[in-house]
C-alpha cells in the first residue's frame, strides 16, 4: 500500500491482561496487508532504551516520556506502531495522545481475579506477598482509561476476540486497508477469521 497512514495503537492495562499478546498477534496480521509496523514493548524497552529507570512515579512517567518520542517518530513517517505499556497514568497517556495525534487507545482490561489465577510470570503471588513494592494493580496506582477508542477484556475474550476488536477498530477507521475479494469486496473480520481458523485446521498457517 502507498498511503499507509501512521498511527500509534497504544495497549494499556494492568500485568498479565494481554498488552504484549494481542499486539504480537496482530504484528504478522498487519505486515501481510502490507502495512510497515513496528512493536515497542515495555518489557523490551525497559532493557534499553529505559534500562536506567525503576518503577517510582517519577521513573515511569520518565519511561513513557521517552516512549511517547519514540511513538511519535514513527507515526509522522507513517508507520504503524504497536506499543505494550502498563502506562498506569491517565496524564501521560494523554500527554502521548497529545503528541502523537494519530492514536488509538486499547484498554486491556481483565479482572484482578483472572490475573491472579493466570499470574503468567508469576509476579502477583510475589507482590501479594510484599515482595514486590510498587506493583501496579496491588501496591500501585492504575488509572483506567475514561474513553478508549477499544476495550477488550481478556477475561471473558479469547485472545482472537480481542485482536479482532482491535483490528475492526483500525479497518474501519482507514488505518489497514481491508483484504480484497476476488469480487472486488472486501472481507469481514468474522469472515476473515473464520478463514484463518479453516486454513490453520488444514495447516496451512
Ligand atoms: N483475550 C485475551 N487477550 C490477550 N491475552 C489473553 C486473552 N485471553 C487470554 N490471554 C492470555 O493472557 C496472557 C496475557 O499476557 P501478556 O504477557 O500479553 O500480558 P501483558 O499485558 O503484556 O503484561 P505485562 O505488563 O506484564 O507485560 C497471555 O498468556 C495470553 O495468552
Ligand atoms: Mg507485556
Amino acid at each position: 500500500m502507498t498511503s499507509q497512514k501512521g498511527v500509534t495503537v497504544w495497549f494499556t492495562g494492568l500485568s498479565g491482561a494481554g498488552k504484549t499478546a494481542i499486539a504480537r498477534y496482530l504484528e504478522p496480521i498487519l505486515r501481510e496487508r502490507g502495512l510497515k509496523v513496528e512493536r515497542l514493548d515495555g518489557d523490551v524497552v525497559r532493557q534499553s532504551l529505559t534500562r536506567d529507570l525503576g518503577f517510582s512515579k517519577e521513573d515511569r512517567d520518565k519511561n513513557i516520556e521517552r516512549v511517547t518520542f519514540v511513538a511519535k517518530l514513527l507515526t509522522r513517517n507513517d508507520v504503524l506502531v504497536l506499543l505494550s505499556f502498563i502506562s498506569p497514568y491517565r496524564v501521560m497517556r494523554d500527554h502521548a495522545r497529545d503528541e502523537i495525534g494519530n492514536f488509538v487507545e486499547v484498554y486491556c482490561y481483565c479482572t484482578l481475579e483472572a490475573l491472579m489465577e493466570r499470574d503468567v510470570k508469576g509476579l502477583y503471588k510475589k507482590a501479594i506477598a510484599g515482595e514486590i513494592p510498587n506493583f501496579t494493580g496491588i501496591s500501585d496506582p492504575y488509572e483506567e482509561p475514561l474513553n478508549p477508542e477499544v476495550r477488550i477484556d481478556s477475561s471473558t475474550e479469547t485472545l482472537e476476540e480481542s485482536a479482532a476488536k482491535v483490528l475492526a477498530y483500525l479497518e474501519e477507521h482507514g488505518y489497514v486497508p481491508p483484504v480484497p475479494k476476488l469480487d472486488g469486496s472486501t472481507y469481514t473480520v468474522e469472515e476473515e477469521q473464520l478463514i484463518e481458523e479453516r486454513l490453520g485446521a488444514l495447516g496451512y498457517l
